[in-house]
């Protein structure tokens, strides 16, 4: 496949973006994907000519980061992640069962194409391991059945919605609006939920807010406003300073949960 003049100009629109041209490499290879599919030799070329660096070093970037797919890909990516919380609450046993439902290694495409399978590391989404991703969109809480369920879903062409998160389309339509070209759909779906909003209720229901821009928090918890130079600016001085305070205030926080009446109450049921 060769590069159309549609993507050469959007690739070039792309550049233009940034003060410094070479800053748009990153979405650029992610539109490279979105037209061909994975970051082609010539979408290397390509890149590195618009941007006028070399191509070993657009090279050096798509072979670090392990979003950029130097093989071609299925019609969508289910990631498993397999990372420490995930693994142990299933993910290892979900990336399995899929392995062998799909007839597929890890960063390999089913026979159909439909789907390519690949481990994944940490979503920081751990409150709600194991979590899946397709075409990089959320699926929370999963089981190898539900894991199988979703994949044969994908397979099958039905319309599949994510668990925090738009309606799925394709890779290489969520490689386009990784690129910085939206497609409409990003206010569907909650993007947060549950577990990762619990902190926020707390502190809601307490009245707890935030500490206003410039202010360090004591040991009391009270918000003071750090010493500033007739500039506003903070000194080196008083940022060592905030942040020894912050960490005497957080030490003696924890201190006082671990001697909390609960806590005791609960290491004596412990025993
Ligand atoms: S370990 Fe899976 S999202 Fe963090």
């Amino acid at each position: 496949m060769t590069l159309s003049d549609v993507t050469r100009a959007e690739l070039a629109e792309l550049a233009g973006r940034y003060p410094q041209a070479r800053s748009a490499l990153l979405p650029m290879l992610h539109l490279v994907q979105s037209a061909e599919g994975n970051v082609t030799n010539e979408g290397i070329e390509v890149c590195a000519a618009i941007l006028g660096i070399s191509a070993a070093e657009v090279s050096g970037v798509a072979t670090f980061y392990t979003m950029y797919k130097r093989r071609p890909m299925g019609e969508h990516h289910v990631g498993v992640c397999t990372n420490t919380l995930c693994a142990v609450m299933g993910g290892d046993l979900i990336f399995e069962r899929l392995k062998g439902h799909l007839d597929v290694g890890n960063d390999e495409t089913t026979e159909d194409g439909m789907v390519t399978l690949e481990h994944i590391e940490c979503n920081a989404a751990c409150d709600f391991a194991p979590v899946m991703t397709v075409n990089w969109e959320f699926f929370d809480n999963q089981t190898p059945e539900s894991a199988v369920d979703l994949v044969d879903r994908l397979r099958a062409g039905e319309t599949v919605q994510a668990t925090r998160g738009a309606t799925i389309t394709s890779w290489r339509a969520a490689e386009r609006v990784i690129a910085g070209y939206e497609d409409g759909l990003v206010d569907e779906g909650p993007t947060a939920a549950g577990a990762s909003l619990a902190g926020l209720q707390i502190a809601k229901e307490r009245g707890w807010t935030a500490p206003p821009v410039g202010a360090s928090t004591s040991s009391t918890g009270e918000a003071s406003t750090s010493s500033t130079g007739e500039s506003g600016e903070t000194s080196e001085g008083s940022k060592a300073g905030a942040a020894a305070e912050a960490d005497t205030s957080r030490a003696e926080t924890e201190t006082v949960i671990e001697q909390s009446p609960a806590n005791t109450a609960k290491e004596g049921s412990d025993d």
